[in-house]
């Protein structure tokens, strides 16, 4: 009886030492983990052009998780992103040399020493504006974005402490894509019962370049240093726009003109940023030139097409969404767009490639090469 519960004791003993060592090791755990020196973070917003699952966690409709999206993804199955195969931020990813792309910051595995690559808080369907796509029901509006991005920054703070978790901030890189919903899915969208619908087309440009500047102020109070800002691509010409909009093939005048002014305003507020803050902080991707140039010679860039959708049905396959039911091209290389609004893979990894080595045309006030030769000196 007694030697039992002597053993007993030895026994409870132990635990409290193993416990003990298991608690300090947790709570060891700021000097123990190190951020991985040379791989730089990288930290995605918007909307579904850079979304790469957040929505598949969410009760939305705007959702790309099932066949035949990422049919050309390595799995071969669908993730949520809104392509055949990789989106911008995972070619980006790769120029910066991470092994792997950001999770989505509402996947469960997103935990441990897999948050230091970094995190992706987009989702399709949002806007600059609170009000952009309400339609699509729950989705990651910006400033629920820009707050997952400060929890973020306490869950690495318990990882890794409050001095790395700046530092990793401050090198990090930031991707943001959005502003593209403002116009398709609230100001030209016939369900949009917004009252900023009623705005001249100027003044509600005028708005959301107000509203982004707030939100890009926010990013850099939250420790951005690096943000590539891409503008909208020229709307009108995306197929869902040509089957809505045209009668003839052309691409939608109205639209074309929001992105006209929408775009040098974006990259002129960049610019005063910029020299408000006395840094480049703010790189600004002129994703609409990029896009015109398919669009005016898509043979030169190795496609058929930049009018028809790859995946779709109606005039240019533009019409509802991209299904299992829809008609599917057999090669994906040959058109500038996958579905009704989204390129294909092959379209963004030129994107990806003029955001590395682009000239000023393209990028200003530099290319990601340049940034990244830059801040490997500094
Ligand atoms: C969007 O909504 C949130 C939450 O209601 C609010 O805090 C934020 O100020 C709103 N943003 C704008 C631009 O209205
Ligand atoms: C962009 O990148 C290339 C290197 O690939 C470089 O030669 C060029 O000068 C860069 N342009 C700018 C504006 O940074």
């Amino acid at each position: 009886m007694a030697a039992a519960s002597s053993s007993t004791m030895i026994f409870t003993c132990r635990l409290m030492i193993y416990l003990i060592v298991i608690v300090s090791n947790y709570s060891l755990g700021p000097q123990m983990v190190q951020v991985a020196e040379g791989s730089r973070a990288f930290f995605v917003f918007g909307d579904s052009l850079v979304d790469n699952g957040n929505n598949n966690y969410l009760i939305s409709i705007a959702r790309a998780d099932s066949y035949p999206y990422g049919i050309d993804f390595p799995t071969h199955r669908p993730t949520g992103r809104f392509s055949n195969g990789l989106i911008i931020p995972d070619l980006i990813s790769q120029k910066i040399g991470s092994r792997e792309p950001p999770m989505p910051y509402l996947s469960p595995q997103l935990n441990g020493r897999r948050l230091l690559v970094g995190a992706n808080f987009a989702s399709a369907g949002v806007g600059i504006l609170n009000e952009t796509g309400a339609q699509f029901l729950d989705i990651l509006r910006m400033f629920r974005q820009l707050n997952y991005f400060k929890e973020y920054q306490q869950r690495v703070q318990a990882l890794v402490g409050k001095q790395q978790t700046r530092r990793l901030i401050s090198q990090s890189l930031v991707l943001i894509t959005v502003g593209g919903n403002d116009f398709v899915n609230n100001y030209y969208s016939a369900s949009s019962i917004s009252q900023s619908r009623n705005l001249p087309l100027p003044t509600y440009v005028k708005l959301l370049i107000s509203e982004y500047r707030k939100i890009l102020m926010n990013l850099y109070q939250l420790g951005a240093r690096r943000v590539l800002v891409t503008g909208t691509g020229p709307m009108g010409c995306a197929p869902a726009e040509l089957a809505a909009r045209s009668t003839n093939g052309r691409c939608s005048a109205e639209l074309l003109r929001a992105a006209a002014l929408y775009n040098p305003q974006l990259t002129q507020m960049l610019a005063g940023l910029n020299k408000k803050l006395g840094k480049d902080v703010f790189i600004s991707a002129n994703t609409r030139q990029m896009h015109a140039d398919f669009i005016n010679n898509p043979q030169a860039f190795g496609f058929t097409t930049s009018k028809v959708a790859c995946c779709g049905q109606g005039p240019y396959n533009g019409q509802g969404l991209c299904t299992f039911l829809s008609n599917l091209c057999p090669n994906r290389n040959l058109y500038a767009f996958w579905d009704a609004f989204h390129p294909s893979e092959k379209a963004n990894r030129m994107f990806a490639e003029i955001i590395t080595t682009g000239s000023t045309n393209y990028m200003s006030p530099m290319n990601l090469s340049t940034i990244l030769a830059l801040d490997s000196t500094t």
